[in-house]
């Protein structure tokens, strides 16, 4: 994996026209194969661009092959060669395409739409995970077709992303076609040159079907997260436009930088059989320097589909994914116009910004409310959990959003934090439904003010405090409100409140201690048969062999 690779996982946690073989648009000329590659005795399908001899002729597709048939084409063809496939048909691979000269181009005949898109499909028993390989050749084509990297019967496997393009060029297209099932970390990578004076620059990525890409959880053999993302974008001056992108775990959009990239108009969604989606739109990497200037990122639609969730709508700056990094992103971005539906954590966070953002006209009313009732944020910090709690979709941090270098524009809804917290990427599936009570029988109960929590029950929670205190709390919509308290202190308790227990003995009694000694308890030895904690009165009930009630929390 490279760093970026690494970069990307949660582990803890320009516009520019085709220039060449526009979908419906003229070619220019062609040029017989080479005799290598074709079956059925078609003609090939070798189509080269001729900018001096104009030769309308019908040339035929392909329609059947492996990569080796078009890799021997794209090599004999050289620069501008079109390999075309017929509608339909599926190329069964077990190593990468690979464009090998300046404006090729890889499209179904006919320029289909629909399924009838010919079917690039990685084979079972071979190690690829790369079914495309366009990297470092300017102007090429990936053009209305299907990539299939056959996720579920050739399996995850560790390694490069499905689709790779970028490097150090300019203008590469991958448009109306679907891409899904990647076997590694990501759906359609562009990758940075690291060459400052020849960036990845001026790509399009338009009208693709992107997904399913990988799946919530761990692998249990290597343990290495199945998450992968939608699209990878590291490449300036780029249009990220009308996309649709379904089941993406990692990021829907991951923007690594890439300055003067506008992301536009394209429809995320997570998708049940995939699982919990980290993020939908990410700008949290330190990627080409933390150099954001220009990203438009607007007119998105960002979906929290039924039986899955999106942790995180569009992550802004250093500090709100589970990586923080001490670089501070910077440059004047554009948010807008966004639209949030359904289940999403929190729909917009930033911190860890410098200058100039403007955040606007970004809508969350069709966002699902309360969160809890799709997500659960035990795992996140106080100041998560608050936001969380309230339902709070746009969340900054004021003093990690600076407008050293233009002035932030911010649309009024956005709650201001208080306090720097950063990973915001801390939730998860929600807790199965708690019950309305518990019980439990003599010598099954013991817990002290260290650990605190005594049960757990459907918005009601019990817990033993440092100060002796034993307190209910009603936790619905997130709200703690004190119910009941035993309102016994010490001052015994230890430093970290371990010599305050609460135990229900083998003799029955139910009894308070700390290290003095018992602090209270409820007579009940010898008799007690049942403690029942319950989120209605009586809050705690000590009963007897009848089930007769013996001692309530009342009679403290
Ligand atoms: C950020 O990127 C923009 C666009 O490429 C460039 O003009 C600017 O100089 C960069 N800023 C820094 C500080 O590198
Ligand atoms: C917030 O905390 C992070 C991590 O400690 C730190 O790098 C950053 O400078 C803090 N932000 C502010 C505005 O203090």
């Amino acid at each position: 994996m490279t760093s970026l690779q690494a970069l990307a996982l949660p582990l803890a946690l320009n516009f520019l026209s085709l220039v060449h073989a526009v979908p419906g648009g003229p070619w220019k000329g062609w040029r017989a194969g080479k005799g290598c590659c074709i079956p059925h005795g078609d003609s090939p399908t070798i189509i080269t661009e001729d900018t001096t001899t104009i030769i309308p002729r019908q040339f035929s597709c392909l329609s059947t092959g492996t990569q080796s048939t078009i890799n021997a084409l794209f090599s004999s063809g050289g620069a501008n060669t079109i390999v075309r496939l017929c509608p339909g048909v599926t190329i069964p691979i077990t190593a990468p395409v690979v464009f090998t000269a300046p404006g090729q181009e890889l499209s179904t005949q006919g320029y289909p739409t629909d399924s009838t898109r010919a079917t690039i499909l990685i084979q079972p028993g071979s190690t690829v995970t790369s079914a495309i390989r366009g990297n470092w050749q300017n102007n090429i084509k990936v053009l209305n077709i299907q990539v299939d990297g056959n996720r579920p019967n050739a399996g995850y496997l560790g390694g490069d992303a499905l689709l790779e393009m970028g490097g150090g060029t300019e203008g590469q297209t991958v448009s109306h076609t679907v891409v899904k099932n990647t076997r590694s970390w990501s759906c359609v990578h562009f990758i940075g040159s690291g060459q400052d004076n020849n960036p990845c620059r001026q790509a399009t990525v338009t009208f693709n079907e992107v997904g399913p890409c990988g799946h919530e959880g761990v692998d249990s053999a290597t343990g290495n997260g199945l998450w992968a993302d939608g699209l990878s974008i590291e490449c300036k001056d780029t249009t990220v436009t009308d996309n649709t992108i379904t089941g993406a775990t990692d990021g829907g959009i991951v923007i690594f930088g890439s300055p003067g990239s506008h992301i536009l108009r394209n429809t995320i969604v997570s998708s049940s059989s995939s699982g919990l989606q980290f993020g939908g739109i990410n700008m949290v990497d330190p990627t080409w320097g933390a150099n954001y200037s220009g990203v438009v990122v607007s007119d998105n639609t960002i979906t929290g589909g039924p039986g899955s969730f999106i942790n995180l709508g569009i992550g802004m700056g250093s500090q709100v994914w589970s990586n923080p990094h001490p670089e501070t992103n910077f440059g004047q971005v554009t948010v807008t116009n966004n639209v949030f539906t359904g289940n999403v954590g929190f729909s917009i966070v930033m911190n860890g910004w410098l200058g100039g953002l403007t955040v606007t006209g970004n809508s969350v009313s069709g966002v699902t409310t309360p969160s809890s009732s799709f997500a659960s944020a035990a795992g996140c910090g106080s100041v998560q959990q608050a936001e969380f709690a309230a339902s709070h979709q746009l969340v900054y941090y004021p003093a990690g959003v600076m407008g050293s270098s233009g002035p932030n524009n911010i649309q009024s809804q956005f709650t201001a934090l208080a306090t720097n917290a950063s990973n915001w990427l801390c939730l998860t599936d929600p807790l199965p439904p708690l019950p309305d009570s518990k019980s439990f029988a003599p010598n099954t109960l013991s817990v002290d003010a260290s650990t605190s929590r005594v049960v757990s029950l459907r918005d009601f929670h019990i817990q033993v405090q440092g100060d002796g205190n034993v307190v209910g709390i009603d936790t619905t919509g997130g709200v703690w409100t004190v119910k009941w308290a035993s309102s016994r202190y010490s001052s015994a308790c230890g430093t970290n409140g371990a010599q305050c227990f609460l135990a229900f003995g083998i003799d029955g009694n139910f009894v308070m201690y700390d290290g003095n000694g018992p602090l209270w308890a409820s007579g009940t030895d010898g008799r007690g048969q049942l403690l029942t904690f319950s989120r209605e009165a009586p809050w705690v009930t000590v009963s007897g062999n009848n089930g007769q009630t013996l001692w309530t929390i009342g009679n403290l």
